[in-house]
């Protein structure tokens, strides 16, 4: 067999394979879907029994446009919401800061008070529909906004579900939107573990997530294996905090990349299960259902090229495909234009489309892990795996993934796998249509960024109003408790007493974003990079 082909991340492919290549223990190392270690999925029936979650990842301006376009999608078929939150709000300042002037509402929605969560849900099914939070350094933040929205609506806190992202772990790594130091930011993730548990079982305090770093330019190989890292020290911290494994585990959600590579990704997410399981059982002695990896997928960002924009489509859809034959949970497609600007709503329409063809007739969710038992796939998965077991082990060498990070490990790692590519790219070995191939010569068109001026004043405006009619003092006292209680949270080991349930006092008087963020940054500081 001759290995003259390299796959994306580097592994040999061979022309033909053969049953030698992909030696497998059927019981040992694949198991039906819903058995540990899960490499076939993670129930028994899956998409015969459910569809994977179609959400569409939405937000943008105010909270009353981001409904707007909940609801078009909901309308469209999507079953379940995915919020994208803008910079101010991701940052932890209000839309009135000098620090949110030209981001209000930009990347995403402006969220600055409760009230604003409430215009964000209005008339959805929250006892019905989950929703995703992309939001992590202010996510307490925003999930206590979630909770008291459902309270002031009458909904039980046990009947709501969805995920906040709140991995600021991967943001010290690629994607930036972090604002305290690790200590006390792990300790509040342990914290929001605790609460889910006790206060809203549904709930996925945390996603995970690779997305990002492979997006940064990570490979398939280094995707997992960091987003492992970085999952095995919130499990440590969480633990380390007096909680059980079995008690926040099972809760535990992840988010991947799919990229071009179609079997390449079909096998990252299948050696996915399969590491995962292993190490949680191995590791921390946790119970079957706390192994089993849960994941959310995107489709590659970074591959969307501005260049003939309509071959975005084809990219999508390939990609959508090794997400559902590897067996996602849930899935966003991006929108063909996405190179260009945020997508239009029609872009966002035929991106759900996409999915909704997968799913009903291209007969991929006809039957559990359709792709088990190729000589390929089974090889891919096996080398996948063993190589991320590899990485995973130099993180650990370092002492786990905030003294890699503190390190520059992983910047250093997926920068250089960036610039390769590139490389390869460029000197037309990495084939991309239409961009170093097949080019017709046409100039990307330009879009005008959109005015958010006008929408910044509202947005300030309605700020001002909220701050107007709330009881002042009941607002003061609140972010005072909550700074108090913080302070334990900056030594390793302490005490610590219960804070999201005094954001859920702050945030029902009223207070903003900014407001406690601030409160905590008085007590915990903010951080700065080491490299
Ligand atoms: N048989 C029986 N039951 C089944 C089933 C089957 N075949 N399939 C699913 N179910 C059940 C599940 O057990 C679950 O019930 P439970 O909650 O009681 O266990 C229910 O049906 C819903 O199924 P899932 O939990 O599998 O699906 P969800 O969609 O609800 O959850 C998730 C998926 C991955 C666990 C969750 O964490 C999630 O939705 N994550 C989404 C994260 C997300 O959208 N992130 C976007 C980030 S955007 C970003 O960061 C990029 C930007 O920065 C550019």
């Amino acid at each position: 067999m001759t290995d003259d082909r390299l796959s994306p991340s580097g592994i040999p492919v061979c022309l033909t394979y053969r049953p030698d290549d992909a030696p497998v223990d059927y019981a040992r190392d694949l198991g039906d879907a819903g058995r540990f270690p899960f490499t076939r999925g993670v129930q028994p029936t899956m998409y015969r029994g459910r569809l994977w979650t179609m959400r569409q990842y939405a937000g943008f301006g105010t909270a009353a446009e981001t409904n707007a376009r909940f609801k078009l999608l909901l309308e469209a078929g999507q079953t379940g919401l995915s919020t994208a939150f803008d910079l101010p709000t991701q940052m932890g300042f209000d839309s009135d800061s000098p620090r949110a002037l030209g981001e209000v509402g930009r990347v995403g929605v402006a969220i600055d008070t409760v009230e604003d969560m409430h215009a964000l849900l209005a008339d959805l099914p929250l006892d019905r529909v989950s929703t995703s939070m992309t939001i992590n350094a202010t996510a307490a933040i925003l999930l206590a906004m979630y909770v008291v929205v459902a309270e002031e609506r009458g909904i039980p806190r046990a009947s709501l579900s969805g995920t906040v992202q709140n991995d600021i772990l991967k943001e010290y790594i690629a994607r930036g939107t972090y604002v305290f130091p690790p200590g006390p930011s792990l300790a509040l993730t342990a914290e929001m573990f605790r609460f889910c548990a006790a206060e809203v079982p549904q709930w996925n305090p945390i996603s995970i997530s690779g997305y990002h770093i492979r997006e940064a330019g990570a490979t398939a190989v280094q995707e997992l294996a960091f987003t492992f890292a970085n999952g095995v020290e919130y499990v440590r911290q969480a633990v380390r905090a007096g909680l059980a494994v079995d008690a926040f585990a099972p809760r535990l959600s992840f988010f991947f990349a799919a990229h071009n590579d179609l079997f390449e990704e079909v096998a990252k997410f299948r050696a996915a299960r399969r590491l995962w399981a292993r190490l949680m059982r191995e590791r921390f002695g946790a119970s079957d259902a706390s192994a089993r990896l849960r994941f959310h997928t995107q489709t590659g960002g970074v591959t969307l090229q501005a260049q003939q924009p309509l071959n975005n489509v084809v990219r999508v859809t390939v990609q959508a495909l090794a997400a559902v034959l590897g067996g996602t949970q849930s899935l966003h497609t991006n929108g063909y234009d996405e190179a260009l600007a945020l997508p239009t709503a029609e872009a966002a329409t035929l991106a759900l489309r996409t999915q909704q063809i997968v799913a009903h007739e291209s007969g991929a969710a006809q039957t559990v892990d359709p792709l088990a038992g190729s000589y390929y796939v089974e090889a891919l998965t096996n080398e996948i795996e063993a190589r991320a077991t590899e990485l995973l082990a130099q993180v650990d060498d370092m002492g786990g993934s905030p003294e890699a990070i503190a390190r520059g490990f992983f910047q250093e790692e997926i920068a250089r796998s960036a610039y390769e590519y590139q490389l390869r790219v460029e000197r037309g070995e990495a084939v991309v249509v239409g961009v170093n191939r097949f080019g017709d010569g046409s100039e990307p068109p330009i879009i005008p960024a959109p005015d958010f001026s006008s929408l910044e004043r509202a947005q300030v405006g309605a700020l001002a109003e909220v701050r107007a009619r709330r009881d002042a003092s009941a607002v003061r006292d609140a972010l005072g408790a909550i700074s108090d209680a913080a302070r334990p949270y900056v030594e390793p080991d302490a005490e610590r007493p219960p804070l999201m349930p005094l954001v859920i006092d702050a945030v029902r008087a009223r207070a903003s974003v900014g407001e406690i963020t601030d409160a905590l940054a008085a007590v915990w500081g903010h951080y700065t990079p080491t490299m």
